[in-house]
């Protein structure tokens, strides 16, 4: 059951974003997270990708709002900051309060700044292919990862669980598009016989949001696993009275994968790293420009 360490894959790809980011030098990739309400996995996330844009050399600047924001409000923020050439990377936190229109919201993005790839125009680019498409950060971060851990994907089965606008669409086009090949097949809540269709994958990937929610017998032996779930499951062990588990059963699934992903450790890393790379490659661009 060989594990896939993504925190260790991450660090790779930091150190060579570090290196790039330096030589940029006397400028430095800006990013603005917008940030709307106090849901706690949200501050976690946001913490972790400022954390992580200091680490390698970027600048960050955190724009918070009250959960009661109006969309004005919000878009108003949005056009300052595609406005403001000093900013290369906008991204705003997903889950929006259910009053906030994501889509319309995501879309109010500059698709140049668009570091999240959550735009029409840069699923659009995803979907020709074109060179210069920001891909979503998550499915961006299961491909390096498996193209890091040497699993073959040209030809394989990839079934995807999960047909979300943040993984499991673009991941199926990352996988589909020349040079991954995979054959894909995206399952969601209303797909008949699941199990079958899971157990045909050379590439099983879950992103459905449920605790431990593929089990052993959903798997083929040798399947390569990549959980993207980040569950809080009650732990009356911990200090926080939680811990994180994944969509995927780890311990009975790990006895029958080639390769598999743990969380934490695994996917987590790789969706942070992926943003700083989108936003040092935006800003590079805008520096070529
Ligand atoms: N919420 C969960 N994943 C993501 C992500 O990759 N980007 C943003 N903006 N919000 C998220």
């Amino acid at each position: 059951m060989p594990l896939i360490d993504g925190n260790a894959i991450a660090r790779q790809i930091l150190q060579e974003i570090k290196s790039r980011v330096a030589a940029l030098a006397p400028i430095v990739p800006h990013i603005a997270v917008v940030r709307v309400g106090d849901d706690p996995a949200s501050i976690s996330y946001v913490t972790k990708k400022q954390k992580t844009a200091a680490e390698v050399g970027m600048k960050s600047t955190l724009y918070l709002f009250p959960e009661t924001v109006s969309k004005g409000e919000l878009l108003a923020c949005l056009d300052t900051l595609n406005a403001d050439s000093a900013v290369h990377g906008i991204l705003v936190q997903a889950p929006l309060p259910a009053h906030l229109p994501e889509t319309e919201i995501f879309n109010r993005i500059s698709p140049d700044k668009d570091v999240d790839g959550f735009t029409s125009t840069n699923i659009g680019r995803l979907v020709q292919e074109l060179p210069g498409a920001f891909a979503a950060c998550t499915p961006a971060g299961i491909v390096e990862l498996l193209r890091r851990s040497g699993a073959a994907t040209a030809g394989k089965h990839a079934v995807i669980v999960g047909r979300s606008l943040i993984v499991g669409k673009p991941a199926a086009l990352l996988l589909l598009a020349k040079g991954t090949d995979a054959t894909v097949t995206v399952c969601h809540s209303r797909t008949h016989d699941l199990g079958a269709i899971t157990r045909s994958a050379d590439i099983l990937i879950a992103a459905i949001g449920r605790p431990r929610f593929i089990t052993a017998d959903m798997v083929k032996d040798g399947a390569v696993v990549i959980d993207v779930g980040i569950n809080r499951i009650p732990d009356a062990t911990k200090k926080t009275g939680y811990r994180l588990v994944g969509d995927v059963d780890f311990d009975a699934v790990a006895a029958k994968a080639s390769l598999i992903t743990p969380v934490p450790g695994g996917v987590g890393p790789m969706t942070v790293a992926m943003l700083m790379k989108n936003t040092l490659a935006s800003c590079e661009l805008s520096v070529r420009d």
